[in-house]
């Protein structure tokens, strides 16, 4: 069989898509994606094996690390709920409506991208591979996905931009050292270019990890937190972003500071939601951290519908947490959700194969996306019906 059959996990056996290319953007009806299988009758149907990739990245990681990595908070409950949430949902499919290709292009907060999947922010990305948040984002560009780059990254905010001039990106903020540096940080995200400021404001405290407690994990020697100041000898770690004081009122204050439109990410309420919205937020980022905060806690496919009735249609709303397969992004879609973000498929992605390993991871999931619209009869991720799914039971 020819390499192009089967898991879409690797570079070689990525799937043909036909993006839009980030800085010229083609005419709306290029950027529809086919199902590979229409061109070439011979082609299975790409699909992503995401079970397979994490094994290989087990394999090649220290084991503190692949903890950190893969692990969650308490008893990880959030964690392992999260992927079988979105499964608790059912399509209904359309027939006969001519559907032959989906249109994944769209916007984020004005921004054109080629997907609705795009790369949640995660920290400490030079320990999955020497080139660590600029792989990332030059995987992402290829892709035409939107990166999002932690406070915490190993490389700085301007060098990880530099890896990706044309693509959209956001910034997601943490606390630093002091209120003043964490100022200078939302400032430089506005000079760099990024298109959001990602406030993560499910972080009062660092959730208790069990694995991380019991590995004593720490960041790597030669290994270092390049947006933070060096205001110490010391390392700073993950505590230092913890943000107990942080109101509602940071939304605003940031967006001032900045320049730039504020998302919130980590929202499970309808009613935190609507508070966001009053408060100067122009997205609002459902998620449970990938399960590493609370937990229990409820599942993002749960509180995504609540938060999107209370927000309404103006403003976007993005959802993440255990999305693994095309149909997971469809759900999301249907719920009301813009686009979703990957966070483990790309720590993966990224550990086993570089960008072009993260390029994969998304177009991948892209692919499965597109032939589930088409089997769906649904022609553009911009216009997702709700009644699209119901609940399984
Ligand atoms: C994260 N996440 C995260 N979020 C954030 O706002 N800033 C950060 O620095 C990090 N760091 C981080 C590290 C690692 C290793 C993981 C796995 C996650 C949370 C992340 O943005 C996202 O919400 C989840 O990862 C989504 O869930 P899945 O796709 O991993 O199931
Ligand atoms: C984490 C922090 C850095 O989840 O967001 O590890």
């Amino acid at each position: 069989m020819a390499s192009t059959h089967g898991p879409a996990d690797t570079p070689e056996q990525r799937p043909t898509l036909t993006h839009r290319q980030r800085t010229a953007p083609a005419p709306e009806s290029d950027t529809a994606v086919a199902p590979a299988t229409r061109d070439d009758p011979e082609r299975k149907p790409p699909y992503l094996d995401l079970d397979r990739l994490e094994a290989r990245a087990r394999a090649l990681l220290p084991a503190d690390v692949f903890g950190y990595y893969a692990g969650g908070a308490e008893t990880e409950t959030t964690l392992a709920e999260a992927a079988d949430a979105w499964q608790e949902w059912r399509l209904r499919p359309r027939v006969l409506r001519g559907i032959a290709a989906a249109q994944l292009g769209t916007t984020l907060l004005g921004s054109e991208v080629a997907t609705p999947i795009g790369v949640a922010p995660w920290a400490y990305q030079g320990m999955a591979h020497p080139d660590g948040e600029r792989a990332t984002a030059a995987g992402a560009a290829a892709a035409g996905a939107l990166m999002t780059v932690s406070t915490s990254a190993n490389s700085s905010l301007e060098d990880v931009a530099a890896s990706a001039p044309a693509a959209p990106s956001w910034f997601q903020l943490y606390r630093l050292h002091s209120p003043g540096h964490t100022d200078d940080l939302a400032r430089r995200a506005g000079d760099a270019g990024y298109r959001a400021l990602v406030l993560t404001v499910d972080l009062p405290l660092l959730g208790r990890r069990r694995r991380d407690l019991a590995s004593d994990f720490v960041l790597p020697a030669g290994l270092r937190l390049a947006n933070h100041p060096l205001v110490t000898d010391e390392q700073p770690r993950l505590q230092a972003m913890e943000t107990p004081t942080w109101t509602f009122d940071e939304i605003g204050r940031f967006a001032d500071v900045s320049g730039l439109p504020v998302v919130v990410k980590g929202v499970l309420r309808g009613d935190d939601a609507t508070s966001c919205v009053e408060a100067g937020a122009s997205a609002v980022w459902v998620s449970t951290h990938g399960g590493r905060q609370v937990d229990p806690a409820v599942s993002s496919a749960y509180a995504l519908p609540e938060v999107v009735e209370s927000v309404g249609d103006e403003v976007e709303v993005y959802a993440d947490g255990g999305i693994r397969h095309g149909s997971d992004v469809l759900v999301a879609l249907a719920l009301g959700a813009r686009a979703v973000f990957l966070g483990r498929p790309t720590v993966w992605g990224l550990a086993t194969g570089g960008a072009d390993g993260v390029a994969s991871v998304i177009t991948g999931l892209s692919a499965e996306l597109a032939h589930t619209m088409v089997l769906c009869g649904l022609p553009d991720v911009a216009t997702v019906p709700r009644d699209t799914v119901v609940r399984a039971r």
